[in-house]
């Protein structure tokens, strides 16, 4: 049957119609909300090229907890800004580094809030590489010794998650058998697992104060034009133990959140990441687009795509649009 008997406005007619026909919902629930933790005082400092977003030192995160579950946003995930850098990293692996207190200071004020933390060494090194380096060059297997460290600390200080984003090979391997030696079989692994060399991370570099002092992460990230090598990255670590995969960034890369959906039954998040946010909010406070209606088709776009959830600085004002527009 086609046109005339066929007409697909007649399902667009009313608003309710429409609603009941809809193919994807979105929800707060799918949000998992970034906060960069500093030391000191009474820190809410606004990180200039992500206006909304903030360094918060431990005692502003109490708030920051409730906040969040009176938004029904479940999830969050820890970028730690270190008191100093070295060549390892030693406070990514300190007892009471900033994310260690962080992870209890969330845990403490909202224990059904999922503490996730981002597993990596570029905040804590002097270098600003996600490894250890020597000799100009990205150690793989030694970097490993040191994220099994980091798990550890974190999942004894309370993590839910931890979330390895280094792309370094074995990673999610080491990890589960390093939370696994230690106790800490409950603690999930959500593995960046197609994690691509991204222009989109400019912003980010400045909110964790990780840029590279030498070379660019392309011997270790992907590159953003492959595909098949994405889904060999996370069959890789589908076998490792990964619980849930990533794909990351996420709007030039809704093919790849695509092919990983269908190729994988895991849970699946997408990382709506700091570039693609900045040039919402830049666009948006020059009053070239309407921030809400773009946030939200974006992110409808990324659940859309296949994923099931969604790592995004726009969470709480999405929440707050979601709420509104559900009553
Ligand atoms: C680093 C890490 C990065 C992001 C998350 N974890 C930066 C990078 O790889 O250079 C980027 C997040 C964003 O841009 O929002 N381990």
């Amino acid at each position: 049957m086609t046109f005339p008997a066929t007409r697909l406005r007649r399902l667009r007619a009313h608003p309710t119609l429409r609603r009941m026909v809809r193919e994807t919902q979105l929800s707060p629930a799918d949000f998992i909300y970034p906060l960069f933790v500093t030391h000191g005082r009474d820190v809410h400092e606004e990180i200039p090229s992500m206006p909304g977003v903030f360094h918060l030192s431990i005692d502003q995160l109490t708030a920051e907890a409730n906040e969040l579950a009176e938004l029904e946003i479940p999830a969050v995930v820890l970028f730690g800004l270190p008191a100093t850098k070295d060549a390892m990293g030693s406070e990514n692996f300190a007892t009471n580094g900033i994310v260690q207190q962080a992870i209890r200071t969330l845990k403490d004020a909202q224990p059904d809030l999922m503490v996730m933390t981002d597993v990596c060494m570029c905040e804590y090194t002097d270098h600003g590489h996600c490894g250890i380096v020597r000799d100009g060059q990205v150690l793989n297997d030694a970097t490993l010794d040191v994220l099994q460290k980091v798990v550890v600390s974190h999942a004894a200080a309370g993590a839910d998650v931890v979330a390895p984003s280094g792309m370094m090979d074995g990673m999610v391997g080491a990890i589960r058998a390093a939370l696994d030696g230690d106790n800490f079989s409950n603690v999930s692994i959500l593995s960046y697992a197609v994690k691509y060399a991204s222009s989109f991370y400019g912003p980010f570099r400045d909110a964790a104060q990780s840029p590279p002092q030498f070379g660019d992460r392309h011997s270790y990230q992907m590159d953003p034009a492959n595909v098949r090598e994405a889904l060999r990255e996370a069959e890789l670590d589908v076998a490792e133990g990964a619980d849930m995969l990533m794909v990351k960034p996420a709007l030039a890369y809704l093919d790849v959140v695509r092919r990983v959906r269908d190729t994988f039954n895991l849970p699946l998040a997408a990382y709506n990441v700091s570039g693609e946010y900045s040039m919402v909010k830049a666009a948006a406070a020059r009053g070239w687009i309407d921030e809400q209606k773009v946030v939200l088709e974006s992110l409808m776009g990324i659940k859309r795509a296949g994923a099931d959830l969604i790592l995004t600085y726009h969470a709480k004002d999405a929440a707050r649009w979601l709420h509104l527009a559900n009553g």
